[in-house]
């Protein structure tokens, strides 16, 4: 029960690597709230749906988070979207939702977390980055700079409020079995099943990660077994490096 008496703040939490990240947290004595755009069918302890793109609702999240579970000790930022494709057979729209949901969103969520902890004496936040925030992968430049965005992000937070008691770290995944994924093999017309047992075969493990995989990673940063980590970027890839 590594989060008894915690309280919590996680963002995708419908999603796959959220919902493992939920069950987790409350599985060790956290109560959380979660954030998505739908959560009635989520259980937590505080429902706050909305749309991360809505920056009124990104500055108000933490705080809403702290009234309805009594305080504020850990914030996960895991919402995400992946939009595809070399940069000019990119949108404006994609630009513009990527950038305000994987970069703005965390950036509002962490400096309304931050001024709520530091209050209080600490906390933790861990964002979720991506190994191509680290190195670039092919074709995906708008997801590639989001996500170097919020390693950069993080790596300056975790300097800045290792003072105040906040401990600010990024986990970076490679591949995930997630909706995320399967949805871009769906859109290139390919079975995710088969093109999954596919990526397997690349990866040194044998295996891309589950939802758990990362999430254990998460709460590993979240806790206080990583008390001594602030600003740090995990690289969570199976033996599989982006080449
Ligand atoms: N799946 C992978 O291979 C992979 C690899 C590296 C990093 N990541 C990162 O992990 C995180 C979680 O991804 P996942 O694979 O679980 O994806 P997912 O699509 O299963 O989950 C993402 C969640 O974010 C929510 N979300 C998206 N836009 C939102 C918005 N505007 N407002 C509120 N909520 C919104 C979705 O509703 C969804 O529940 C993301 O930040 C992603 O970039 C995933």
């Amino acid at each position: 029960m590594r989060f008894a008496g915690k309280k919590a703040l996680v963002t995708g939490a419908g999603g796959g690597i959220g919902t493992s990240i939920v069950a987790r947290l409350r599985q060790e004595g956290a109560v959380v709230a979660a954030a998505d755009i739908a959560t009635d069918a989520l259980e937590a302890e505080a429902h706050l749906p909305g749309n991360l793109t809505d920056r009124s609702y990104c500055d108000a999240l933490p705080g809403r988070a702290a009234d309805a579970l009594g305080g504020l000790d850990i914030v996960v930022n895991n919402a995400g979207i992946i939009r595809r494709g070399v940069i000019t057979e990119t949108s404006d729209e994609d630009y513009a939702l990527s950038m305000a949901i994987n970069v703005e969103a965390p950036f509002r969520v962490c400096r309304a977390a931050i001024a709520i902890m530091a209050e209080a004496g600490g906390g933790a936040i861990v964002n979720v980055s991506s190994c191509w925030g680290l190195r670039p992968g092919p074709n995906h430049p708008v997801y590639v700079m989001s996500k170097a965005a919020v390693a950069s992000l993080t790596q300056c937070l975790g300097r800045d409020h290792a003072h105040q008691g906040i401990r600010i770290n990024a986990v970076c995944p490679n591949e995930v079995d997630t909706p995320m994924i399967r949805s871009g093999f769906e859109i290139r017309g390919l079975d995710p099943d088969t093109a999954i047992a596919e990526l397997d075969k690349t990866v040194p493990l044998g295996r891309i990660a589950k939802p758990e995989d990362i999430a254990d990673v998460i709460l590993f940063l979240a806790s206080d077994q990583a008390r001594y980590m602030c600003g740090a970027l995990v690289e969570v890839n199976g033996g599989k490096p982006v080449i």
